[in-house]
């Protein structure tokens, strides 16, 4: 464990770890993967200045997203399948989380449900939401996300059809997962990720099995999802839900500074800037690159986020110097998941937060709600 410094050790530890096609499913793009590269790479243009003999004691990371105190800007990104990554996942991911001091977003696509995460943690969480055709069930999934007193509702906007990721239909990856020969030396391979999932019942998305009319089994749910996702969604769409959560709401998928106005007009208290990790659009700009013009086009009107290529604490405060108020780390804790479980999401976050303070430091900076544009090189 002294060993793992950077998310890229995370990373190589969670590919020996976890069975292809789940690290693949982590670790993917949409087509040519161009977005999904540019989301890092971009990070890697931006300079600071480098500041010297100023004090820099008593620094501090501690901020708020949408009113709340987090202990560092850093959310972690709503990710589906995240029980396959490690068995009960999303429950050790939120527990991580709770225990530092950052939100947690649990996806419509997870395997443990709401009510599993809530009877793990004593703190709310955050819940994203996919609005599917089968309006019962989204209208249930906010009933029964308020029930569990989650804080914010992620509303997802740019997965309304799926993004094509060359890897998993190479890998055969469906949802639920299949159970062919390959896959079966596959899983043979990582033996502890197999003992794991043995010894927990959650294997299957655990917030629509028995929840969604007509869905009680694995057959059902395949044929369930691929016709789910709605593609008629629109603005007009935002409104009802908004009324029917009646609490916090988050847009995210925002990539476009017209649509980060029309966002804000919504009513809604935040947007994330993202393309997904780079999983639909492939061809789009990466969000670090729209970050600044997203910002400035809705300057006071609304709470700006951003996610997409985090894989330090210096691209977390890169990306406040743009403008974000918050950040969101999708791959990064999956990776730290899959390599440690619940250790590795704290190994993951831990990282962050060292790399934070200590670039905060040598830019001069002591708290972290300092850092603006006058850092960067420009
Ligand atoms: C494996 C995986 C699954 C994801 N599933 C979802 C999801 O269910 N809902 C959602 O809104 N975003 C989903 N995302 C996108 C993330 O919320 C986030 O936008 C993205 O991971 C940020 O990029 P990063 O992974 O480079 O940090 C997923 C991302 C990954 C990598």
């Amino acid at each position: 464990m002294s060993m793992i410094l950077t998310i890229a050790d995370l990373k190589d530890l969670a590919r020996r770890r976890v069975p292809k096609m789940f690290f693949d499913y982590a670790d993917s793009g949409g087509w040519t993967e161009s977005t999904y590269r540019a989301n890092e790479e971009d990070f890697q243009k931006i300079k600071f200045r480098q500041r010297v003999l100023v004090d820099m004691s008593n620094r501090s990371l501690e901020s708020t997203m949408i009113g709340e105190k987090v202990a560092m800007p850093v959310a972690l990104a709503p990710t589906g399948m995240t029980g396959m990554q490690h068995p009960d996942g999303e429950m050790l991911a939120a527990q991580a989380a709770e225990e530092f001091g950052v939100p947690f977003t649990l996806s419509t696509m997870s395997i443990c449900s709401i009510e599993d995460v809530a009877s793990v943690t004593k703190k709310p969480f955050w819940f994203q939401l996919y609005v599917l055709r089968d309006k019962d069930f989204v209208l249930n999934l906010i009933d029964r996300a308020k029930a569990a007193k989650c804080s914010a509702l992620v509303l997802t906007l740019d997965l309304q059809i799926l993004g094509q990721r060359h890897k998993d239909i190479r890998n055969g990856l469906s949802a639920p997962p299949r159970f062919t020969p390959k896959h079966i030396w596959q899983m043979a391979t990582r033996p502890g990720w197999c003992i794991g999932m043995a010894g927990t019942q959650r294997r299957t998305f655990r917030n629509i099995v028995g929840h969604a009319k007509g869905v009680g089994d694995l057959t059902s749910l395949s044929s369930w999802t691929t016709e789910q996702f709605d593609p008629h969604l629109s603005w007009k769409d935002v409104a009802w839900i908004k009324e029917r959560w009646g609490g916090k709401l988050i847009l995210k998928g925002i990539l476009d500074k017209e649509d980060a106005l029309m966002a804000a007009k919504t009513g809604a208290d935040a947007i994330i800037v993202s393309n997904h990790g780079g999983r639909q659009l492939d061809g789009a700009p990466s969000s670090i690159e729209v970050l600044e013009e997203i910002a400035d086009a809705v300057g006071d009107t609304i709470e700006v986020h951003m996610d997409g290529g985090i894989r330090s604490g210096q691209d977390v405060l890169k990306a406040l110097c743009l403008g974000a108020k918050g950040t969101y780390i999708g791959r990064p804790f999956l990776y730290g998941l899959g390599a440690l479980g619940k250790d590795g999401v704290t190994k993951a976050l831990e990282i962050i937060r060292k790399e934070m303070d200590i670039t905060l430091a040598l830019c001069g900076k002591r708290l972290v709600t300092d850092m603006g544009k006058d850092q960067l090189r420009r």
